[in-house]
């Protein structure tokens, strides 16, 4: 397909950094993303590229990726298992598969489409027999090219060196594919129930979340912190992981994310009242979640919920960051978008080089 970028997509647009304008672009990237995807009779989804039956012989789905693209092939498998799908994300960098992998359909999801590690791993699930998919940003790109098929998000150009709008259109893109591959596989697990609705309610859900005012204040509040924890579990973990990486590139400050589940297994024994924890609420395990935001304050840590309005977290939690409520994979991209703003507004703060930050590339095309 041919995905026509103008030059005025390539400019700031009137804001600061292209950072902020991407965040507040993704109304309009996840529009893109889904738009002519879903057959809303039926709930089906058709890609441009892809005949019906495209996925029918795969036995099970390998995603491979680097950096926050991981963390949305996370997200990612985890839709599919609940498809009914056996899939796994694996780093690409440490990515192996057995000598024959004919039953795989390995996807490389990739924003650039040219990050050596992900093009390795997809070389090598092919030269084992594997179906291979790009799902990438990037027309005539090397994964693009290479792979039996490719599946473009859509999201438009993305300028920041920290991912923001691909991620959330990367995932927009693996919820649709998820149900794709249970319908050519003939899979009927419930997946996740309601995410067609919430999909379609996502780009205005993320139009409330990048109107609000919430992420700046926050930022200023914990200001000069030691460190700062993410925490989530199901749909959030991913999230978690994610939020916590876009924290340490732009604001060069200690950051970690965690499965929330495995706070009291190590992590923990970091946590201080100078630690500010962000947990993250998305409708799935949430009293558990709970649980361990309770063994935080214990310890003295303030604990930031990030959580629809009324959510039980709201009034254990020192501060809230709200997010619409919805079915928990809408809501975990709600959740990234806010902490996105929580990031980009704490590296403001700081003044960092935010759309450069130091020793980091866009594109990594070296192994
Ligand atoms: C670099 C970028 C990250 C990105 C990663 C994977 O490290 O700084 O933002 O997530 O590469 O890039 P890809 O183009 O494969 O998604």
């Amino acid at each position: 397909e041919r995905v026509e970028w103008s030059s005025e997509d390539a400019g700031k647009g009137g804001y600061d950094h292209y950072m902020l304008k991407e965040i507040h672009s993704q109304p309009d990237a996840l529009t893109d993303t889904l738009s002519g995807r879903v057959n809303p009779g039926d709930g089906g989804v058709a890609f441009e590229s892809l005949p019906d039956g495209a996925f029918a012989d795969v036995e099970q789905v390998r995603l491979v990726a680097c950096g926050t693209s991981y963390h949305a092939s996370l997200a990612g498998a985890r839709l599919l298992r609940q498809a009914g799908i056996p899939a796994h994300a694996e780093l690409a960098s440490e990515f192996s598969l057995p000598e024959s992998a004919d039953d795989t359909l390995a996807v490389a999801v990739t924003q650039s489409g040219e990050t050596a590690d992900t093009l390795g791993a997809v070389r090598a699930a092919a030269d084992a027999g594997a179906q291979t998919l790009a799902v990438t940003n990037v027309v005539g790109s090397t994964a693009a090219r290479e792979c039996d098929d490719a599946l473009f998000i859509r999201a438009g150009p993305e300028i920041g060196v920290a991912a923001t709008k691909t991620f959330t259109s990367q995932v927009a893109t693996l919820s649709l594919l998820s149900r794709r591959i249970a319908a050519d596989v003939g899979a009927d697990a419930p997946g996740d129930a309601g995410i067609l609705d919430g999909l379609d309610a996502l780009p205005g859900d993320v139009r409330d979340v990048t109107t609000g005012d919430a992420a700046r204040a926050i930022a200023n509040r914990y200001r000069g912190s030691d460190a700062y924890f993410f925490i989530g579990r199901g749909a959030a973990h991913s999230v978690a992981l994610e939020g916590a990486l876009k924290f340490k590139e732009i604001t060069y400050e200690h950051a970690e994310g965690f499965a929330a589940g495995e706070l009291k297994h190590g992590p923990l024994a970091l946590v201080t009242p100078d630690t500010p924890v962000f947990a993250i609420f998305t409708g799935d395990g949430d009293e558990q979640t709970l649980t361990n935001v309770e063994e935080v304050q214990s310890r003295g840590a303030p604990v930031v919920a990030v959580a629809p309005d009324g959510h039980p977290a709201v009034d254990v939690a020192d501060d809230h960051l709200p997010i619409p409520d919805t079915v928990p994979t809408c809501a975990s991209l709600l959740a990234a978008v806010q902490l996105q703003l929580l990031s980009y507004h704490a590296a403001e703060l700081l003044d960092r080089a935010i759309d450069k930050p130091r020793n980091l590339a866009k594109s990594v095309t070296v192994q």
